[in-house]
């Protein structure tokens, strides 16, 4: 039983119901009336058959060039969606909207951290990605071939991502917030023949030389044969001629028609790289069809997403709700949505309000952490904006403690917007465990699976259990389910499909209450949550590890007020090494410069020794569990139990 996270069981009573009004206004009600559905349990059964759903959903939201023969194929743990059909994401992204109304809607509001404003419509769109899709195929880029993006929140971020999609190619964007080392594993592992980046970027006033990282990154990345540069803030970057180019430039005598690619539906889309249980991040594979369906779709429901919507998801497209929720889903639906650069607390703490009150803002989607950051500004901040364009508000990575749920609700949605805790990950491509806006609402969870999805909480015999905690599972596959880890086929199915026989594993624990609603208690495996952002404990463990000093380290997640968790490691010294305040510095700098300031510990300790099994596994349970002052249990089986103590006694 991976008994250690369920410390906290929540246990919410308090129910929160939309009102008939909203309900009967919202898609999926109008959905359920096509359908002739009464009830919203009408709505779940009747989508346990998932095939028939998603073959329903697709015909409502995509088109292919060519029709499908199935809607799924799953010899597990292998999926095919749309069997036969020809598609590509960008034709419903950008192309149709292009040559419908939508043509002059604007797609894109940007707000630059200065305070610069640019609005692209879905024909400036169709113009832009056009351009530098055929810059890119002038440069040599063929379908399957891959397109490292290292980009910030400029709309450049989403046009890149789309320009590598029309021409069959497969981007793999890594947040700006990544180091120049963890930019370059990445593209060492998926081989990327080109990369976009930019001169730099606004973060709190100063700006972020992501040229220079990137030149750094890719001196080691020999398959990088071009660099494609966007001017951001006109900084002066050092050249490298013939291998860079100026995105103005090379896009500048482009023409403003490219044909999209008419891929097979489950061609790669993107991979995104993630962390797990050990040191390597793992490239996920995202396909076009299935990914394309079922993002679109939980968007329209969930957030309910409409013509008028001004939408806005606050995360970065670095990570996947930015890759499905900011690009992708949104533009499909043809929404309007809101990209900001920048911190929110630059140049005041109300930025975002200041955003959403400018705008008009209906929808917000963020994340618990940034609630609890704006819960530590105070309530005064958002009073002294108009906030009521808010209609729907959303919360995504990691469980929302009752208490901030309902500082967001009264604070930001005045006690008229419901909470959609979205439960999902990197790997699911979408919304699994969410509510949908017509459900009532138990604040801290995510209720239940969507409609044509299926979750259950499984005990370690792998049978179903309620009220108990237990391994989250999904129990058969769902459209924008991951297609497999690239390169890694063997990591593929140990890591998700290995412990119950053809049932997903999502690595989190949970409990289903009485009413079947999830109450998600955090990752049962060694993967930490900060701020919402995935990293590995043993990603930690290697970037110390690889400095002079280090001989070991263990890593562990302890909870903390404002980020969920933070980062304590455990370190060994090589011989002859003395602990120092310097060391402990240089070594919180050495972590930020392999991996990114993300992944910065909060707290180093020295210690001669880390507790570890007799086949020299690091007990980070135990480790866990003494560093809190719990009991910590059977400690038979370590090698070194004397390691213990001495946790408690680190310097
Ligand atoms: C956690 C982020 C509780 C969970 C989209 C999952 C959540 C991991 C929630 C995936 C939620 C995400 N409530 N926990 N609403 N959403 N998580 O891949 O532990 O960065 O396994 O995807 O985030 O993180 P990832």
């Amino acid at each position: 039983m991976p008994s250690e996270n369920i410390s906290v069981l929540l246990d919410e009573k308090r129910v929160f119901k939309p009102s008939k009004e909203f309900v009967d206004q919202t898609n999926v009600k109008q959905w359920m009336d096509e359908h002739k559905i009464k009830t919203i349990d009408d709505l779940y059964k009747k989508a346990e058959n998932w095939e028939w759903f998603w073959g329903e959903a697709a015909k409502e939201l995509l088109e292919f060039y060519t029709p499908y023969k199935k809607v799924v194929e799953w010899n597990a743990p292998w999926v095919k969606w749309f069997v036969g059909a020809k598609y590509n994401i960008v034709h419903d992204a950008v192309d149709k909207h292009a040559k419908s109304w939508r043509k002059n809607k604007v797609a894109i509001i940007f707000e630059g951290e200065p305070g610069d404003v640019r609005k692209l419509t879905y024909n400036d769109l169709y113009i832009e990605v056009n351009k530098l899709a055929n810059a890119l195929k002038k440069l040599g880029v063929n379908k399957g071939d891959r397109v490292g993006i290292y980009l910030p929140m400029i709309p450049e971020l989403p046009i890149a991502m789309l320009a590598c999609a029309k021409i069959g190619a497969i981007h793999s964007v890594v947040f700006s917030g990544f180091s120049a080392v963890a930019f370059r594993d990445r593209m060492l592992d998926c081989e990327a023949k080109a990369v976009i980046t930019c001169d730099s970027f606004w973060r709190r006033g100063k700006k972020v030389p992501l040229k220079t990282q990137t030149d750094e990154a890719i001196k080691d990345a020999p398959s990088v044969k071009n660099v494609i540069v966007y001017k951001r803030t006109n900084d002066p970057v050092n050249w490298t001629n013939n291998r860079d180019f100026w995105w103005h430039e090379i896009t500048k005598d482009m023409s403003k028609e490219c044909p999209t690619e008419q891929l097979d539906a489950n061609d790669p889309l993107y991979f995104l790289y993630t962390s797990g249980t050990t040191g390597k991040p793992k490239g996920i594979i995202h396909a076009h069809a299935g990914y394309a369906v079922g993002t679109a779709l939980t968007l329209k429901w969930v957030f309910d997403m409409k013509d008028e919507d001004i939408y806005w998801c606050a995360a970065d497209v670095g990570w996947v709700t930015g890759h499905s929720y900011i690009v992708y889903a949104p533009l499909i639906l043809g929404a309007t949505s809101i990209i900001y650069e920048g911190a929110p607390d630059w140049p005041q703490q109300d930025r975002w309000w200041d955003i959403i009150e400018r705008y008009g803002a209906t929808i917000l989607y963020t994340s618990p952490t940034s609630v609890r950051l704006f819960m530590r500004f105070g309530e005064d901040w958002p009073k002294k904006h108009d906030l009521s364009s808010l209609r729907l508000l959303g919360s995504v990575g990691e469980p929302i403690n009752p208490e901030a749920w309902m500082w967001y609700y009264r604070n930001i949605g005045h006690e008229k917007c419901p909470i959609m805790d979205t439960w999902w990950q990197t790997e699911t491509g979408h919304f699994v465990i969410s509510p949908l806006p017509i459900t009532p609402l138990k604040p801290g969870s995510a209720t239940k699976a969507l409609p044509g999805m299926s979750a259950e909480v499984y005990n370690e015999e792998g049978k179903a259990v309620q009220n108990a905690g237990g391994n989250l599972v999904l129990t058969h596959p769902w459209p924008g389910m991951l297609r497999g880890i690239y390169k890694n086929p063997d990591r593929y199915e140990q890591t998700y499909w290995s412990r119950f026989k053809n049932v997903y594993l999502a690595g989190d624990v949970t409990r289903k209450d009485d009413d079947g609603y999830f109450w998600i208690q955090g990752r049962a495996d060694d993967v930490l949550k900060i701020s919402g952002h995935r990293i590995g404990n043993s990603e930690v463990e290697s970037a110390l590890v690889s400095h002079p000093m280090v001989a070991e380290s263990a890593v562990i997640g302890k909870p903390h007020e404002l980020k969920g968790e933070s980062i304590t490691a455990y370190v060994v010294l090589k011989k002859g090494i003395q602990p120092s305040e310097d060391l402990r510095k240089t070594l919180t700098d050495h972590v930020s410069k392999e991996l990114g300031k993300i992944a910065k510990p909060d707290e180093i300790w020295f210690v001669s020794d880390v507790p570890k099994t007799r086949s020299g596994k690091i007990m980070r349970r135990v480790i866990r569990a003494k560093a809190m002052g719990q009991d910590v249990g059977d400690t038979s089986t370590l090698a070194n139990p004397e390691a213990v103590d001495e946790i408690g006694k680190a310097v």
